[in-house]
C-alpha cells in the first residue's frame, strides 16, 4: 500500500442527506472539525512584548489575505471567513493542523517529489507554513492593531477568478439551461449551443464556470467545439468525433485552463460549444441552472498556422482491459500506458478521481530507459481538482518513443473518510460513487526540429 494511505482524513462522513453522493458533499462541506481544533476560549489580546514574536497583525493576516480571503471572506466557498483576528483565532488549531497537512489551501500537489514549479500554484510556501504553526504554538498573539495590512480588494461571488489575472473573458459561451431536481440520480445535461467564433483562434485561458447556486451540484463540465452542422453526442470519453476538438475540462473545485503562448490550442471558427455536464441532485432544486465557459484569447500574432498545436486529452490509463473492480475493504493499484510516436511537450498534468482514488502519480520513461516523476498527488480529495500547469521552463519535452506512466492507488477501507461505503464493490463507471482512473493532459505536438530548438533554447538558460 502506499504510504499516503495512512488514516489522515478529517472529515466526518455523515449520512444525513439521502444517497451515496449526499456524503460526497458531506465529506466537502460537512467539516466537522476534530474535537479541539476550534477554540472559543477566552482570551485578552495584547501587544508582544518581543518584537521577533509571530503576530496575526503583522505575519499572518498577510498570508490569510494572499492565500485564503478569496475563499474564506463573506459570500466566498468557504465556510467561514478568515479576516478578522477575532474570525481566525477562533480556527487557529484547526488551521495549523490543515495547513501543516497541506490540506489548505486546497492544492493536492506533492511538495517533495517531481516538477515544483507551477502556474497558478496555490501551495503555501514552508516558510507562511511555519509562521502558522508558530504563531497558533505561541497562544495566537494578536500584536499592534497599526501592524494590520488594509485589506486587499476581493472578487464578488461568481466572477471569473481568472478575471484577475486576465481581465474579463473575450468570449463567454453559455449553456443551455438545466433545471436540478432536489432529490435524484446523478444526471448528464448535453446541450450544444453556437460559440460565435467568426475565425480561427489560439487560446489563452479558459475557466468553466457553474452558477453560484449551482457549483455544489456540478461534479463535472466538459466542453468541446463540435462542427456547427453537426448533431452528434459525445461519445464515451467525452469526445465529439470527426471535426470535433476539446474546448475544456471541469471538474468540482477546478479554476481553469492556461496555455502556453508558444502553442495553439484551436476555437474553430463556424463551431458549436457542445458541453457534457455532470449533475448531482442534494436536497434543494435549482431552476434553471446556467453554466457558462469563459474564454481568453492570444492576441492576433498567435494564429494556429505559426504555432504547434496544443490538445487537453483524457488518458485513459487504467490497467488491461480498461476495466477494474475494488472489492468490500479492499486496496487497489492500478496502471497503465500511453505512448507518444513524436516528439511533445506535456503543458499540464490533471488527475481524475473519485472517492476511493488516495493518491496518483505521473512518471515517464524515455526511450533510453531512464524513469522519472514529473508528478504526485498523494492527498488527493475528490472535492477539489486541479489542473497542474508546468511553468513553460520547465514543461516536460519528451522525445518521441517516450511512455508517460499514470498509477493510481484505491482505498476502500474505513480508513479512507471520503468512503461511503466501504462494503460495496467498486467498479469503473460515470456516477460518484463509481471509480474513474484517467488524467487529463495538455499537449504540445512538436516535430523534431522544434524540439531540438526548446532544448537549445534551455541549455543556453
Ligand atoms: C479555493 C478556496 C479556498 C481557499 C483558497 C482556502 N480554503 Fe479553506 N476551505 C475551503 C472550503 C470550500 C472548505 C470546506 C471544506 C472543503 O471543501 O475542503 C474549507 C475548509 C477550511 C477549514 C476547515 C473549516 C471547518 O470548520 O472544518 C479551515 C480551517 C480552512 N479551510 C482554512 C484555510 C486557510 C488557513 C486557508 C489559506 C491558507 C484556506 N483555508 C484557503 C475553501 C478554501
Amino acid at each position: 500500500m502506499h504510504p499516503a494511505q495512512a488514516p489522515r482524513r478529517r472529515w466526518q462522513l455523515s449520512l444525513a442527506i439521502s444517497g451515496a453522493v449526499a456524503v460526497l458533499l458531506t465529506a466537502l462541506r460537512g467539516v466537522t472539525p476534530a474535537s479541539g481544533a476550534v477554540t472559543d476560549a477566552p482570551y485578552s489580546p495584547h501587544r508582544v512584548a518581543d518584537s521577533t514574536a509571530v503576530t496575526f497583525t503583522r505575519d499572518v493576516a498577510p498570508i490569510l489575505q494572499k492565500n485564503c480571503q478569496l475563499c474564506h471572506s463573506p459570500g466566498g466557498i468557504g465556510p467561514m471567513p478568515l479576516i478578522t483576528y477575532t474570525h481566525t483565532r477562533r480556527y487557529g488549531p484547526l488551521i495549523k493542523q490543515l495547513v501543516e497537512a497541506r490540506e489548505m489551501p486546497p492544492y493536492q500537489y506533492d511538495a517533495h517529489i517531481g516538477i515544483q514549479q507551477l502556474q497558478h500554484d496555490w501551495r503555501l510556501s514552508e516558510d507562511d507554513i511555519s509562521t502558522i504553526v508558530q504563531w497558533v504554538e505561541d497562544g495566537m498573539p494578536q500584536g499592534d492593531p497599526a501592524d494590520m495590512p488594509p485589506a486587499p480588494p476581493l472578487p464578488e461571488a461568481g466572477e471569473y477568478r481568472l478575471a484577475a489575472d486576465y481581465g474579463p473573458p473575450d468570449l463567454i459561451v453559455k449553456a443551455a439551461k438545466y433545471t436540478v431536481p432536489a432529490i435524484g440520480q446523478d444526471r448528464w445535461w448535453r446541450p450544444s449551443v453556437p460559440s460565435g467564433i467568426t475565425t480561427d483562434r489560439c487560446i489563452k485561458a479558459i475557466e468553466t464556470k457553474p452558477s453560484v447556486a449551482g457549483r455544489a451540484v456540478t461534479h463535472h463540465a466538459n466542453s468541446i467545439f463540435v462542427p456547427a452542422a453537426s448533431e452528434r453526442e459525445p461519445d464515451a470519453t467525452g469526445g465529439g468525433g470527426p471535426g470535433s476538438v476539446r474546448l475544456s475540462e471541469y471538474a468540482l473545485g477546478k479554476i481553469g485552463e492556461v496555455i502556453p503562448a508558444d502553442a495553439c490550442r484551436i476555437a474553430p471558427a463556424g463551431s458549436n460549444v457542445l458541453f457534457d455536464i455532470h449533475y448531482f441532485p442534494n436536497g434543494k432544486e435549482i431552476v434553471d441552472d446556467q453554466l457558462e465557459v469563459g474564454i481568453w484569447f492570444h492576441g492576433p500574432e498567435v494564429t494556429p498556422e505559426t504555432r504547434h498545436r496544443q490538445t487537453l486529452g483524457l488518458y485513459a490509463l487504467q490497467s488491461g482491459s480498461g476495466d477494474f473492480e475494488i472489492e468490500p475493504r479492499g486496496t487497489l493499484v492500478t496502471q497503465g500506458f500511453h505512448r507518444f510516436n513524436t516528439p511533445v511537450r506535456i503543458d499540464s498534468w490533471q488527475p481524475h478521481g473519485h472517492l476511493r482514488l488516495v493518491a496518483k502519480r505521473l512518471e515517464v520513461l524515455y526511450p533510453d530507459g531512464r524513469r522519472e516523476t514529473l508528478s504526485m498527488v498523494s492527498n488527493w480529495n475528490p472535492g477539489w481538482h486541479h489542473s497542474h500547469v508546468y511553468e513553460e521552463a520547465v514543461a516536460p519535452l519528451l522525445p518521441a518513443g517516450s511512455v508517460i506512466i499514470n498509477t493510481a492507488w484505491y482505498d476502500n477501507t474505513e480508513k479512507n473518510t471520503y468512503n461511503p461505503d466501504p462494503d460495496q464493490w467498486v467498479g469503473i463507471g460515470d456516477r460518484t460513487t463509481d471509480e474513474m482512473s484517467h488524467a487529463w493532459i495538455a499537449v504540445t505536438q512538436l516535430d523534431d526540429a522544434a524540439y531540438q530548438k526548446l532544448l537549445t533554447q534551455r541549455a543556453k538558460k
